[in-house]
């Protein structure tokens, strides 16, 4: 199959239309979208990300106004959630419409909703008139992407078309919430803090840390984030360029800049200000180390508090997931 890249957003919505898959921008990570509606259209998304289909899908709405569409919208909680951060990188799980297939929740009676607030988005999102199943972008597995270079990376020849917009602003995914219990709790961090998050419901119960716990979110149990290079935690930059070919992503300076050789230097350095610059930086770096052959990529750990819980998730992930554990 032939993918088209395009910045209309006209032209991308009207593959969901016919029932084919259409990749597009969102201000957290770029999203591989089908009519979630059309339960074979749905299936493509799986075929062509190779994901397990016991992931459920997040269904993408244009509008506060659509998630009636999709899902059972009585909660108070979830109606407050929703008005304080929608549009943005907030994810509600909500208990689900059954005229929804089930193939986008892989058979859950609940079903995640959110409104993406980046604007080439809810102008796809509008000329649909759907909601659009979409999970990340990438093969699965691999880092989720934040440009449309790296959904091709991952996907060219297997979707049919990628709506071309800026880098993803946040560059991690978003939030996701249980609304379907009395007490919401957070099932995946993401680009709305836990502290942003109990401003509006105070009791907001934090993730679920304890790995003897069945995870609530299906997709917390799947290899994820991980790039090809093996990924280390570090508490501080490396003093010393180790003897080999490695990135350092942090924002301590790690005293060296890149080199294109690898005799004890580092091959790609990204310095970063703050942990929101982390959080954007932090998949493309992994994707960038991967196209430059580097082995390992040192990553400096950051505060667990604001987006840094998000930050530290992906890391301690893609540390479980990289090679040198796999
Ligand atoms: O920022 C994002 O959320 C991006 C953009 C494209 O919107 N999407 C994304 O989708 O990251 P995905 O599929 O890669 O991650 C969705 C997460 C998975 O961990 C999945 O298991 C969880 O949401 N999820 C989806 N539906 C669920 C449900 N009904 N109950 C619990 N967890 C659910
Ligand atoms: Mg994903």
């Amino acid at each position: 199959m032939k993918t088209i890249v395009t910045d209309s957003p006209e032209e991308a919505a009207s593959f969901i239309l016919s029932g084919e898959t259409a990749a597009f921008p969102t201000e957290t990570v770029y999203g591989l979208g089908a009519d979630a509606f059309n339960a074979a259209a749905v299936r493509k998304i799986f075929e062509a990300k190779g994901r397990p289909t016991d992931n459920p899908l997040i269904a993408h709405i244009a509008d506060v106004g659509e998630v009636d569409r999709v899902a059972d919208f009585s909660s108070r909680i979830a109606q407050r959630l929703a008005e304080r951060f929608f549009p943005g990188p907030l994810t509600l799980v909500l208990p689900k419409h059954t005229d929804v297939p089930l193939v986008v929740t892989a058979d859950l009676d609940t079903i995640a909703v959110r409104a993406p607030e980046n604007k080439e988005a809810q102008a796809f999102l509008r000329v649909c008139a759907c909601p659009v199943a979409a999970p990340s972008a990438n093969r699965s597995g691999r880092p989720s992407p934040t440009t449309w270079q790296a959904v091709l990376e991952d996907l060219d020849g297997r979707i049919s078309c990628v709506l071309r917009g800026e880098p993803s602003v946040v560059g991690l995914e978003s939030t996701v919430v249980d609304c379907t219990t009395d007490i919401p709790r957070v099932l995946r961090t993401g680009g709305v803090t836990l502290e942003a998050l109990r401003e509006v419901v105070p009791d907001m119960q934090g993730p679920q840390h304890d790995p003897g716990d069945t995870p609530r979110s299906p997709g917390m149990r799947h290899r994820h984030y991980a790039p090809v290079a093996r990924v280390v935690l570090v508490d501080k930059a490396p003093s010393i360029p180790p003897r080999e070919t490695a990135g350092y992503i942090g924002i301590e300076d790690p005293g060296e800049t890149a080199q294109s050789d690898s005799g004890g230097r580092w091959r790609l350095v990204e310095q970063v200000a703050t942990p929101e610059a982390y959080a954007h930086r932090l998949f493309d770096f992994m994707r960038r180390c991967d196209a430059a052959g580097v082995e390992t990529i040192y990553c400096q750990t950051v505060e667990p508090t604001g987006i840094g819980a998000a930050i530290m998730d992906r890391l301690q992930r893609a540390e479980k997931g990289s090679a040198g554990s796999r």
